[in-house]
């Protein structure tokens, strides 16, 4: 039973895990940014990536309240969410839905730390550290400022314009398909298949 671990183990294992969590972000954002056609999202993962380093700081200082030596340990739900990105990167996508594809995958990275972040805090709070709480608070206002830029990125206009390529799409399709189905039971050869005017 004495070598079994404690909360205070668990609290230092999360914050080891937000750290490596970090720090694979502050690596994959550029890759996002560099894909995003928006300007403006560009710029906001941009600076949400100066953020993150300002993140991985923060947490070195909650090493030190904590009295432990800086160390990640690999956070694998960031890795899967970052995975999951790089293969939408990969989708051949138009620049307006991969737009809003990046505004979404970067939305699943923020979640993960709004969510990871709150139970820290609360975990400080309830073992009276509010130095540490006070601290992780910072970076979790930054999450939850980043979520609701990419929100409203999303919904003043990445969205609509995402939508205007599907539907777009979907009248060329209609366009493409009506001569096919004009000659349907006729003897027209394919290059015959233009609409008569
Ligand atoms: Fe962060
Ligand atoms: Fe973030």
């Amino acid at each position: 039973m004495a070598s079994e671990k404690t909360f205070r183990d668990l609290f230092l294992d999360e914050v080891r895990d937000l750290y490596d969590a970090e720090k694979q972000l502050t690596k994959a954002l550029p890759k996002l940014a560099k894909a995003a056609a928006s300007h403006e999202l560009r710029t906001a993962i941009a600076s949400h990536l100066e953020e993150t380093r300002t993140h991985v700081a923060r947490l070195e200082t909650i090493f030190g309240l904590l009295g432990a030596q800086v160390s990640g340990r690999h956070c694998a739900g960031i890795a899967g969410i970052i995975e999951e990105a790089n293969d939408l990167l990969q989708d051949d996508l138009d620049d307006a839905a991969l737009d809003a594809g990046i505004v979404a995958a970067a939305q699943r990275a923020e979640h993960y730390e709004i969510s990871a972040y709150g139970s820290l805090i609360a975990w400080a709070q309830t073992l009276e550290r509010g130095d540490i709480a006070e601290t992780l608070n910072e970076t979790l206002d930054d999450e939850r400022a980043a979520d609701e830029a990419l929100s409203s990125l999303a919904e003043g206009g990445l969205n609509d314009q995402a939508a205007a390529s599907w539907r777009e799409d979907e009248h060329e399709e209609a366009a493409g398909d009506r001569p096919i189905s004009e000659t349907v039971g006729s003897e027209g050869s394919p290059s015959d298949r233009r609409p008569h005017r």
